[in-house]
């Protein structure tokens, strides 16, 4: 994200589908974001890739790195934080966070998953409290709004219904994200494009005109 936008506030989407125009949650995110727009013209708009840029894994490098303070990292260890330096970066710049991800094996992408890893870092996004074991992460991000979109072949995984038990995905992110100090989120599913198309018309419908309301509003029902 360029930091150059003096006086535009950011609103910082995260795509984690691999698909482009065929990507039900990057449809979702690019709807808020026009709307969004529309509604806030003061907001520059940013895009992270994760589904198509390749973000490496963690490494031995990465972890011994991040394990010391800056001024103690060797040229090697500096550098191989460097993405992960870019994404923090970013990541604080944001006023508003969108992020589209499809489930995958009931859990989220691996390209997310990886782009967290760089992104959930002790004493730049996450302090630990080891004095504190029922207690042990103080966030480092504050003051920002989180919009999770998610996307899933099949339905019945929301609270109270017959997969709720298999869905690692929202759950697993929000939890992330609140341990980075971000609780302000709210989350809309558009569930079963592979089942009955009927059905899956109408949730669409209603889906957007939810994500329409909420990118005017800043919630749904506001
Ligand atoms: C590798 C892979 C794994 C998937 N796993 C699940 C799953 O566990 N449960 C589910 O309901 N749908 C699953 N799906 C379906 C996707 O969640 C669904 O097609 C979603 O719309 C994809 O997001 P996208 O359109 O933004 O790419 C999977 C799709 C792929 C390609």
């Amino acid at each position: 994200m360029s930091l150059t936008n003096i006086g535009m506030k950011n609103l910082l989407i995260i795509n984690a589908s691999p698909r482009g125009e065929r990507s039900v949650t990057r449809r979702l995110t690019n709807l808020f974001a026009t709307k969004w727009i529309e509604a806030h013209p003061d907001y520059a708009i940013h895009h992270r890739e994760v589904g198509k840029e390749g973000i490496p894994h963690v490494s031995e490098l990465w972890i011994a790195a991040a394990a010391k303070s800056a001024e103690l990292r060797t040229e090697d260890e500096a550098n191989e934080l460097k993405l992960s330096d870019q994404f923090i970066a970013e990541i604080k710049a944001a006023d508003v966070i969108v992020l589209g991800t499809p489930m995958f094996n009931w859990s989220i992408p691996s390209a997310l998953k990886a782009y967290l890893d760089q992104v959930i870092r002790a004493n730049e996004t996450v302090k630990m409290r080891p004095d504190d074991p029922q207690n042990p992460y103080r966030g480092l991000l504050k003051d920002k709004r989180v919009y999770m979109f998610f996307s899933r072949g099949n339905a019945g995984y929301e609270k109270g219904e017959y997969f709720a038990h298999m869905n690692f995905q929202a759950d697993y992110l929000k939890t992330v994200f609140n341990i980075m100090g971000l609780t302000e989120i709210q989350e809309i599913a558009l569930n079963g494009s592979a089942f009955d198309k009927r059905i899956y018309e109408q949730s669409t419908k209603a889906v957007y005109n939810k994500i329409v309301e909420m990118a005017s509003n800043g919630k749904i029902g506001a």
